[in-house]
C-alpha cells in the first residue's frame, strides 16, 4: 500500500487530500500540522473549515485510509509521497516586506523532512511558491548525510474555496512539473498515476518544475487582472450611464473574452490573488524587469481603489457624514459559500466606515467568529449579529459585501420597515433585485450602474 503525507491541513490539504483518499482507497493517506487543535477539529465533528460537501467526503475516508495526525515525524519516516502545503504568506518583515512569499514554514517543513526521513521520497509542493524554490528545498533536502534521494515535483492546486470538492473531483487541469531526468520523469508519473484514478489523461499536464511553479502564479494573476478589469470599467460605466452588467454580458460573448469571471464588486479579496500578484511583481523587481512589475501592481492598486471608491460612493450619498450611524454590514466572507475573510474586501470596507465614525452591525452566516478575529481591536464598538435583522434594526444603510444566494430570500420589506429613513442600500456585489428594492422604497446604489434614488433632481 502506498502511502502519502500530507503536511499542512488547511484550506489547500484539507479538501485535496480527502478527495484523493476518496478516490483512491488503496492509498493510505496521513494528514499532520503543527496546530494540534485544527487536527483536532479534522478528527472531530466540527471540520476546522467550512466547504459544500467535504463532511460527508471525510465521513466516508476517515479512519479508512484517511488519517489526522500529531505525529510529524512518523508519518514522514512512514510517506513514500509527501505533499507540502504549508502555508506561504506574504513577508512582512525585513527584504521583500509586502511583497515576497515568506518561506519559513516551508523551509521548517523541509528541514523536518530532512531530519526524519530513512529513505527516498517524492515531495510535491501543493503550496504555491516563488519561480524556482523548488531549487531552494532540494538544496535543503540533499543536505542530509544519510545519503537519500529526493525527488521535487511541483503540482500547484486551482481549486476555488466554495466550490473546493468540486473543482478537486472534476478539474479543468491537474498540473504536475518535475525535472527533465530519468528519476524525474519516474516521479511525474508516481504523482500522474494518483489522479489518473479520476482525472482523464488528457486534462492531466505535464511540464518542466519552472513552468509549474510559474503558472500557478500566472493563473491566479490573470484571473485577478479580469476583476480589476471589470472594477475599473465599472467605475466609468457610473459616471456615463453605461451598465457594467450589460457591458460585460456583450463583451463577454465574444469567446476569445468568454463570460466568467467577469462580474463586478467591491474587489477580490481570498488568501491568493494579492499574495500571488505581490509575489510575481517581486520577483519581476528582482530579476531586474521593473515595468513588468508595474503593471501587474497596478492590478492589486485598482482593487484597493474599489473598496475606496465603494466608500467614498457611501459617504457621498449619505450627506457626506456617516459619523455615529449604524451601518449594517451584510457578509464579511470575501465571497459566498465560505467562512474565509482573508483579505476579504469587507475589512477594508469596515475599517474606511469606522475611521468614519460610523457604528456597524456585521452579519455573515458563516465567517462571524472570523470577522471577530479581523477586527479585534474594534470589538466593543462593533455589533456581530447571527440574525440579519437584528443587524438592520435602526440602520440608516446596508452595505452588502458579500455574494450569499440567500441574501436574495432575506424580507426586504420588513428590513425596510426595520431601518432609519431614507434607507439606503449599497450593493457590493449587484446581487439584488435592484429595481424591487427601489420599489419598497430604498435608495439603491449598484456597482457599475446607475443608483435608483428617491431624492428629487437637484436643481
Ligand atoms: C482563486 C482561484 O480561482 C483558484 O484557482 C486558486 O487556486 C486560488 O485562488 P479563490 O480565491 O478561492 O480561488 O476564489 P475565486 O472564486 O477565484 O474568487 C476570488 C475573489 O474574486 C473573490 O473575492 C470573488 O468574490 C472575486 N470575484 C471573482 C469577483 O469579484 N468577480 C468575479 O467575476 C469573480
Ligand atoms: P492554505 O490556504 O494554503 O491551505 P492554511 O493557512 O489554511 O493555508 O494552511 C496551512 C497549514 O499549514 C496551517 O494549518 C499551518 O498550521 C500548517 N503548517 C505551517 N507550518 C507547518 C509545519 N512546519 N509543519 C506542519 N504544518 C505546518
Amino acid at each position: 500500500m502506498k502511502k502519502i503525507l500530507c503536511i499542512g491541513a488547511g484550506y489547500v490539504g484539507g479538501p485535496t487530500m480527502a478527495v484523493i483518499a476518496d478516490r483512491c482507497p488503496e492509498y493510505r493517506i496521513t494528514v499532520v500540522d503543527i496546530n494540534e487543535k485544527r487536527i483536532a477539529a479534522w478528527n472531530s465533528d466540527h471540520l476546522p473549515i467550512y466547504e459544500p460537501g467535504l463532511e460527508a467526503v471525510v465521513k466516508r475516508c476517515r479512519n479508512r485510509n484517511l488519517f489526522y495526525s500529531n505525529d510529524i515525524p512518523g508519518s514522514i519516516r512512514e510517506a513514500d509521497i509527501i505533499f507540502v502545503s504549508v502555508n506561504t504568506p506574504t513577508k512582512t518583515f525585513g527584504a521583500g516586506a509586502g511583497k515576497a512569499a515568506d518561506l519559513q514554514y516551508l523551509e521548517k517543513t523541509a528541514r523536518s523532512i530532512v531530519e526524519y526521513a530513512e529513505n527516498d521520497k517524492i515531495v510535491v509542493e501543493k503550496s504555491t511558491l516563488p519561480v524556482r524554490t523548488a531549487q531552494a528545498i532540494s538544496r535543503i533536502l540533499h543536505s542530509n548525510t544519510k545519503n537519500l534521494k529526493f525527488q521535487i515535483i511541483s503540482n500547484p492546486e486551482f481549486l476555488a474555496e466554495g466550490t473546493a470538492i468540486a473543482d478537486l473531483e472534476n478539474p479543468d487541469r491537474v498540473l504536475i512539473g518535475g525535472m527533465e531526468t530519468p528519476e524525474g520523469k519516474k516521479a511525474i508519473a508516481e504523482v500522474a498515476a494518483i489522479y489518473e484514478h479520476w482525472v482523464p489523461r488528457e486534462r492531466i499536464i505535464t511540464t518542466n518544475l519552472w513552468s509549474s511553479e510559474l503558472t500557478k502564479l500566472v493563473s491566479n494573476a490573470l484571473l485577478a487582472q479580469r476583476v480589476s478589469s471589470v472594477n475599473s470599467i465599472s467605475a466609468l460605466c457610473e459616471k456615463t450611464g453605461a451598465n457594467i452588467s450589460e457591458v460585460t454580458a456583450a463583451a463577454g460573448r465574444d469567446s476569445r473574452i468568454g463570460p466568467k469571471f467577469l462580474t463586478a464588486s467591491i474587489g477580490f479579496g481570498g488568501s491568493c490573488f494579492k499574495k500571488d500578484i505581490l509575489n510575481l511583481v517581486y520577483l519581476c523587481g528582482y530579476y531586474g524587469l521593473q515595468e513588468v512589475a508595474d503593471y501587474w501592481e497596478q492590478v492589486v492598486k485598482m482593487n484597493d481603489f474599489q473598496a475606496r471608491r465603494f466608500v467614498a460612493n457611501m459617504l457621498a450619498a449619505m450627506f457626506n457624514t456617516v459619523a455615529d450611524k449604524k451601518i449594517a454590514i451584510l457578509g464579511f466572507a470575501f465571497k459566498a459559500d465560505t467562512g474565509d475573510t482573508r483579505e476579504s474586501p469587507a475589512i477594508a470596507v469596515c475599517r474606511q466606515l469606522l475611521d468614519e465614525h460610523a457604528k456597524l452591525a456585521i452579519h455573515d452566516p458563516k465567517a462571524l467568529d472570523n470577522a471577530r478575529t479581523d477586527l479585534e481591536d474594534a470589538r466593543g464598538i462593533i455589533d456581530f449579529c447571527e440574525d440579519p435583522y437584528d443587524a438592520v434594526k435602526n440602520a440608516h444603510a446596508i452595505a452588502l459585501m458579500t455574494d450569499w444566494s440567500c441574501f436574495r430570500r432575506l424580507d426586504f420589506r420588513r428590513i425596510f420597515d426595520l431601518m432609519e429613513k431614507p434607507a439606503f442600500l449599497f450593493d457590493g456585489r449587484n446581487l439584488l433585485d435592484h429595481e424591487a428594492l427601489y420599489r419598497i422604497g430604498f435608495n439603491v446604489y449598484p456597482i457599475g450602474r446607475k443608483a435608483l434614488t428617491h431624492f428629487p433632481a437637484a436643481n
